[in-house]
This record gives structure tokens, sequence and C-alpha cells, in this order.
């Protein structure tokens, strides 16, 4: 991550005089350096100018947090199916002050950056205690950070400031701080709408893979669930018969990035055919910084999330819309989700930042689906520790009671459905040969990623489904984060006996292993734009995941049991083997590879495989959890209820 200070230009030490290569061995001692240079300007963007010296920008410092290598532990100790505490979360108040930065690192970067000649009144402490934040000019960041700052500017007329070259930290101050914020890291702005035809497709975007207009709906006869995947087939498909008791207080979201918008039109289409209880209605809109549906967009992603969503669940159970806006920031639209809900990423107060206003200040929901591949899963300087961080986030909500729940990309082995593999340590898009990538937020361990599968053509409901073939399922191993001790002997089985001979630089065995589970992708019927379609993509497959929990906790919850939280120990666990339908058959190929084959047990391509409803519900049912410990995720109201029934 981290590597040695030399000269932009510096030839290896070896090739130098003596003199040369022990300066360098000098310098490292106290110089660390984030990125090797010289790099060449992510993709997508362009260099503009150099930046103006005189001009201000938020120098934002996220400092390293405590205790983040006891994370797993901490989530074990509540997630474990075999732990006497499962079920039992943590309040948010518990989770920020088990991270909170030390007093150390908060004083060392402090008092580095006044030794450096900041003012002390100018560096001000984020609310929860994890960023230092200062407006500086240009001119003294780059003195700060030695490092050259440039406008880049991208397709979309985008602008970004940023030192892609790298930048420099003492080493006594770097070790406190995970990332300097706006260097290297692109968080591209670019709008998160479908796939572009530019040829150089965005690093965001929705998992959808193909569509098909439907000519004559009343033809889909009830059967058809190999050709035509309607609410009842996935009914039938995951034992899932489900009227909520546990509506007024269960909670369940869904997340809408950027220009992704539904229209109620096309919901009431749909329902009208499919869910003729849920006319009229739409979800309950929690817009993060401005997000607004009205605004107009792209409705394809919202439309088929929504649509399987409510349809699903029925008028019963509300749907919870996390509208997140992107226009006009270089912020990741993964900070702001994030921010909403805990605060994290907020450097200072609200409205007077640039980058984040909604602090901590929205509802979380038990369940939240996101059906979006952000930030590739590549080791690299510029993008590790943000994605690590990132991750870390998803971990620390989930220890609240949280199940993220996200698709694992229509790429197979690749990222994203256009296709990115890493070619000579380039992300190099369109197929490529190369290193396979895997895609954020599907691989952090935290999240329950989920892949697609289909009825295999002239199949039937009754039959186990077949990883798509339509597009290859997202699956493969993470680059930056490691086996979780709760996937080790599911992984370990598939790498002994089933992974392909491929050279080991090709992927990497010691990291996170996903999906973890699968459900259909492929051909889903969606109304959308005044007509109905046949769509596809694990897109489909985690919003119908996300309903599965969602039900699970409407079961816990009239039981009197907490929601179930942070899911993937328990779906690996004995306990729960027999809950999944072992998908054996397909394979996720890409990279010019045949990626990886579907096997018996947990394989990169359909994880544990389907589920079967039923008997998921009623292994969580027999977990312990008192609902009490969960309130902050209740409603206000259905809060205040519980918490007087429970004394
Ligand atoms: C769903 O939301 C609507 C509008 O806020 C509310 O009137 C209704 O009671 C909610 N339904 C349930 C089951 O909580
Ligand atoms: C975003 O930027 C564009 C172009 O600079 C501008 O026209 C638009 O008003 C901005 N939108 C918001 C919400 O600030
Ligand atoms: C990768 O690098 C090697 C050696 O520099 C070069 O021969 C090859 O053409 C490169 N491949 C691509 C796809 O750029
Ligand atoms: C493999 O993953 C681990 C994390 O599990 C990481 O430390 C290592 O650098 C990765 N290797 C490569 C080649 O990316
Ligand atoms: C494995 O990959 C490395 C690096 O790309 C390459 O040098 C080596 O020749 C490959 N080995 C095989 C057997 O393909």
């Amino acid at each position: 991550m981290r590597g040695l200070k030399g000269t932009r230009s510096a030839p290896s030490s070896s090739d130098l005089p003596l003199p040369m290569a022990l300066t360098q061995l000098l310098l490292f001692a106290f110089a660390t350096v984030v990125a090797a240079a010289p790099r060449s300007v992510p993709a997508g963007w362009s260099l503009h100018r150099r930046a103006d010296p005189e001009a201000l920008i938020p120098l934002k410092f996220s400092l390293a947090q405590s205790n983040v290598d006891k994370l797993e532990a901490f989530l074990l100790d509540i997630a474990d199916p075999q732990s006497p505490k499962y079920g039992q979360h943590w309040s948010p108040v518990r989770v920020k002050e088990t991270f909170r930065p030390s007093s150390e690192t908060v004083n060392t970067v402090h008092a580095w950056l006044t030794h450096e000649g900041v003012q002390a009144d100018k560096i001000q402490l984020s609310p929860n205690g994890d960023i230092l934040h200062l407006d500086v000019t240009i001119a003294d960041a780059e003195r700060l950070l030695q490092a050259d700052y440039y406008e880049y500017s991208d397709e979309d007329g985008s602008m970004h400031v940023g030192c892609h070259d790298g930048y420099t930290l003492p080493e006594h101050v770097s070790m406190h701080v995970d990332f300097v914020w706006p260097t290297v890291h692109f968080d591209a702005p670019r709008s998160l709408s479908r796939r572009s035809a530019s040829t150089s497709p965005p690093l965001w975007g929705r998992d959808g893979a193909g569509k098909t207009p439907i000519d004559n709906l009343a033809a889909i006869a009830a059967a058809d669930c190999d050709t035509s995947v309607t609410l009842d087939c996935l009914r039938a498909l995951y034992n899932f018969d489900f009227t909520p008791v546990s509506g007024d207080v269960n909670t369940v979201g869904v997340v809408e990035f950027g220009k992704n918008i539904y229209r109620a039109e096309e919901l009431d289409l749909f329902f009208g055919t499919y869910r003729p209880d849920q006319v009229g209605n739409i979800p309950t809109l929690i817009s993060v910084e401005g997000g607004d549906p009205d605004a107009g967009g792209s409705e394809d992603e919202a439309s088929l999330d929504i649509e399987l969503m409510m349809g699903l669940l029925g008028p019963k159970q509300n749907l919870s819309l996390y509208q997140v806006a992107q226009q006009n920031s270089s912020m990741d639209p993964t900070d702001r989700l994030l921010a909403a809900l805990d605060g994290s990423y907020c450097s200072i107060a609200p409205a007077t930042d640039e980058g984040i206003t909604d602090c901590g200040n929205k509802p979380r929901t038990n369940v939240i689906s996101i059906s979006y591949h952000l930030n590739p899963d590549l080791n690299d300087p510029a993008i590790s520790p943000v994605v690590q961080r990132q991750c870390t986030e998803f971990g620390k909500q989930s220890l609240t009671g949280i199940t993220f729940v996200a698709s694992s990309g229509d790429g197979g082995v690749a990222y994203g459905a256009s296709q990115a593999c890493l070619v000579n340590g380039t992300l190099t898009f369109g197929g490529a040969k190369g290193t396979f990538v895997g895609q954020l937020p599907a691989s952090c361990p935290f999240v329950t990623a989920v892949g697609a599968t289909s009825v295999p053509p002239g199949g039937t409901t009754d039959q186990v489904e077949e990883s798509t073939t339509d597009f290859p399922s997202g699956g493969g191993f993470s680059n930056n984060f490691p086996r979780p001790s709760w996937q080790d002997s599911a992984v370990q089985n598939y790498l002994d006996n089933f992974a392909p001979d491929y050279n080991a630089t090709i992927f990497n065995r010691t990291g996170r292993a996903y999906p973890d589970v699968a459900t259909n992708g492929y051909p889903i019927v969606v109304a959308e734009k005044g007509r109905f379609l046949h769509t596809s993509g694990t897109s489909a497959s985690a919003p119908i995941f996300a309903v599965l929990i969602a039900a699970v906790n409407d079961a816990r919850i009239a039981a009197g049991k907490s929601p179930v939280g942070f899911i993937n120990p328990a779906l690996y666990s004995d306990a729960f083997a027999h809950t999944f339908n072992d998908v054996i058959v397909g394979s996720n190929p890409a990279c010019q590879t045949d990626g990886f084959p579907a096997a018996p047990g947990w394989d990169p391509v359909s994880g544990m495989g389907t589920p079967n409803f039923e008997k998921l519900r009623d292994a969580f049912l027999a977990l312990p959890g008192m609902l009490s410990t969960s309130l902050h995720a209740l409603s206000g109201q259905a809060a205040k209820r519980f918490a007087a029934a429970a004394g």
C-alpha cells in the first residue's frame, strides 16, 4: 500500500551509486508515500491543468480507528449462531465509542499539522472523532503532502481536484492516518446511470445485464419460470409464502444512487398485473443529500428493485427507499449512504461541509439492499485504503443489527458489466485477458453478496436452479479483504476440490470469497417506461434475497426476538446447510477464462446456493436474541411500544 519515497522518476535503488541508495534508505525512516510515482491519470479522467495555488480545498485526514482488528471478533460474538450473545446488537453509541480514533492518534496528527504551520483553530475534529478537517490553499496542501495538485475533468464535465502521482506523510503520522482526501483516489462523480457507450465506462453503476420487451404478457403461463420469472415463480422457487405480521415494527430498505429513479406509474403498471393490493402504493422516501425520485433520470434499476421488493413484501410491510443524490460532488456515493446512517465521513458541522450534509440523521432499516457495483476490488494504493475503510464502516453498522445485501455483479470474474480485468496492472475494460477483479460492496466480508441463478430451459421451479448463462454471475476472491473465519472451511473445500488450476496470479486464494448465496436473476418480468420487459442481473437477486431476510426478521420480531443483523456466519454454519438448495451447474467466465465452475457446497458462482425460505426462517427463529436490544432500528412509535412491553 505504501512504498518508498523516491524522486518522481527514480531508477531502482540497485542501479544507483551507493550514496544515493543510502539516501533512499534514510528517507524511508521518516517519510511514507502513498502511491508510487509516476502514475497514469485514472481511466475516464483527463488532466485539465495544475490546480490554482491560491484556491482553497477542504483537506480531510481520515484517522486510523481503534479496535478495527477486533471488528470480526465483535461481529462473531453476536452473529455466530453458537454464541450465547447471538442477536444482541450493539447500540450506535457503543459502536462510535469503540472505534473512535485514540487521543494519541488525534494528537499526533494535530501536532504535526501545527508544527507545519497550520493554525490550531483552523483544524476541526469531526463529530465522530474520525476525521481532521482543514481548509487549506492548494499551495499549502502541496507543501504539507509533498504533492502536486491538478484539476481533472471527466466526460460528463465533472471536475475533480487531486494528486494522482501520490503524496507523502511522515512515518510517525502515516500510521495514524488511513488516507487523506482529496488525493489519489478518484471517487468518480460521473453519472450513475446505465452503462454508458463511452470508451471508458465509469467505475460505478447498477448491476444489470440485458433486457428485452415482452410482446404478449397474457401469453406467459404460470409454469414458464424458465422464460419469464414472475413473483409467483420466485415464491415457488424459494418456498416463500409470506404475509407480514410485524409490518408496523419491522423495516427494510433499498438504495438507489444518483439518477436511478422509479416512477409511480411503472410500479402501478406492474402491481396492476402482479400485486393488485399494492396499486397506488410507493416506497417511503429517505432522501440522502437531497436525492429525489421526481427529479428525473433512468428508471431501470429502481423500477426493478422496487417492483420486486414491494411485490414480494405486500402492503403490510413498507419499503424504505434510500435515494442517494450524487450530482456535483466528488464524494463516493457509498460514503454518502454510510454518512447518512451513522455520521461517518462527516468531517465538519453539517450544512457547511461541501461533500456531505446528511450526517447520521437518516433512519436505519434492518435490511438494506444495494444493486450496484462501486469501487473495483483492486490491491492498489489509490483504492485499497478507501475501500478498506468503507468495508469497516459496513461492519460497524452491521454490529448495530443491519443486514447489508448486495448484488455480486454481472461480469463473472471481471468487474462490472463492462467486464474490467487487470491487464499489466491497469484496469482494462471489455473483457481483456487478465487478472480477475472483484467489486465493492459485494466483496466486503460484512456484506451478504448475492449471485444470480435461473431455471434451466424447460425446467420447473421444483428443480434446483443453475447459475445464469445469459450473463456470467459475479464472484471470486477479494484482493483487499482476507478470508473471514466463518467461510474458511466452505471456501477451502472449493479450493481443494473444485477450483480450476489457474496461475497463482490470476486470483487471490487467500481473499474473502463471494457470493455468499444466490437467487434468480434471469429473465425477470418488470414494468418500465410504460411496458413490460424481461430484465436480468444480480441486480434482481439482491432485492429478492433482501426480502427473504426481511421476512425472517418479521418472524423473529413476532417471536419477541431481534432482527438478524449480520448473517454471514450463520449462513455458512452447519445449522444452516439444509436451508439452501445447492446449485452445482454453471460457471462465470470472463477475462478470457472459464471463470469458476459451480460445485457441490459453496462455490464462487452461486455461494451456498438458493434459499428455502421456510427452512431459513426456522433456522433463524431457533437462535436467541431479545428484541429489546435492537430498538434503535425501529420506528419511534413502535420502539416506544416495545420498550414499554419489555419493561
Ligand atoms: C406504511 O407507511 C404509511 C405511510 O407512512 C403508513 O400510513 C402505514 O401505516 C405504514 N404501514 C405499516 C404497515 O406500518
Ligand atoms: C450542478 O452543476 C451544474 C453545472 O455546473 C449546474 O447547472 C447545476 O445547477 C448544479 N446542480 C446542483 C444541484 O447544484
Ligand atoms: C503487457 O506488458 C508486456 C511487457 O511489457 C507487453 O509485452 C504486453 O504487450 C502488455 N500487454 C498489454 C495487453 O498491454
Ligand atoms: C490477497 O489478499 C490479501 C488479503 O486477504 C492481501 O493482503 C494480498 O495483498 C492479496 N494479494 C494480491 C496479489 O492482491
Ligand atoms: C503466471 O503469470 C505470471 C505473471 O503474469 C507469468 O510470468 C507466468 O509465465 C505465468 N505462468 C503460467 C504457467 O502461465
